[in-house]
């Protein structure tokens, strides 16, 4: 049984570099979260082997230049633009991989992570397509580890929760109030919205002094970080202005980058006190 799942893994994997058998193909690839560096080298040899490529808007669009031979297609939503629904993507993919050969759907961070890769390689499977996938680094993860977060540290937090502000009936999920009652570090995605919602559920759990931080377009020229405690962190969003799109982590490790700090600084201090003495 267990050697059975073993090849069963290896085939599906070795399908990235398995060439067309005329029925076209999907690759589903993670671009990372937004810094142009924060891409794996098997998204790029599969940029460079794409014939089309299908992007969103969270796709830093330097990454295309990796895609030379290919017709790229912006598929996301942005303001001014025409917005796909998933349906027309979905058919989109098929079409152009039955005519063109090998499609690249090109998502931010990773794919599997509240970016519907999934559903599409499913949708593309069951019209015949081969399909495979290429993880990405997630912005769950890399936007906080960027600003010197840590999701885990020894003491601090032992786990942690990536949870979606919004879900498909467009509410809270409501796993955030479950979170909100652990030790977990909580990671939250598509959360602006509900912030203040967020907010009253760990106040409701005496959590009004957690620290709290929000950073938008993390990784990017363009980042903005907002850091407070649950009962301020409303104030400071709107004092800085900070919008989508954003990623909310509260727990004790949002205290690391002052710890970080601290150390630095103690470092420094120290050694000044030393080369007084010494001259
Ligand atoms: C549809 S989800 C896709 C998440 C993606 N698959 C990932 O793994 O990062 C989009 C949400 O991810 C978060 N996000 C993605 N990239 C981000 C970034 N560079 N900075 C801050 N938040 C980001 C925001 O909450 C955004 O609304």
């Amino acid at each position: 049984m267990h050697t059975n799942n073993l090849s069963n893994q290896k085939t599906i994997n070795s399908i990235v570099d398995t060439p067309s058998q005329g029925q076209g193909r999907l690759t589903v690839v993670g671009a990372g979260p937004g810094d142009v560096e924060l891409i794996t080298l098997k998204a790029i040899k599969t940029l460079e082997n794409a014939n089309v490529v299908l992007y969103d808007a969270l796709v830093n669009e330097e990454l295309l230049k990796y895609a030379q031979n290919a017709e790229l297609i912006f598929v996301g939503k942005r303001k001014g633009c025409y917005a796909y629904q998933q349906e027309q993507i979905n058919e989109l993919i098929v079409s152009r991989a039955k005519s063109a050969g090998h499609v690249v759907r090109l998502k931010g961070g990773d794919p599997f992570v509240f970016g519907r890769g999934s559903e599409e390689m499913e949708y593309a499977a069951s019209h015949g397509l081969e399909v495979a996938m290429v993880p990405g680094i997630s912005s769950s993860l890399s936007v906080p580890a960027y600003q010197n977060i840590p999701v885990t540290k020894r003491g601090s937090s032992e786990s942690f929760w990536v949870i979606t502000g919004t879900t498909k009936e467009h509410k809270l999920s409501a796993d955030v109030a479950l979170a909100a009652k652990s030790n977990a570090t909580v990671v939250i995605l598509m959360g602006m919205s509900k912030l203040p919602q967020i907010v009253e559920l760990f106040k409701e759990e005496g959590k009004s002094n957690m620290p709290i931080a929000i950073i938008q377009n993390g990784t990017r020229k363009n980042e903005k970080i907002g850091i407070a405690i649950m009962s301020t962190i409303v104030d400071v969003v709107e004092k800085e202005k900070l919008s989508n799109p954003a990623i909310i982590i509260i727990g004790e490790v949002v205290r690391h980058r002052e710890a970080l700090l601290n150390a630095k600084n103690q470092y420094s201090n120290k050694n000044a006190r030393l080369n007084e003495v010494g001259s």
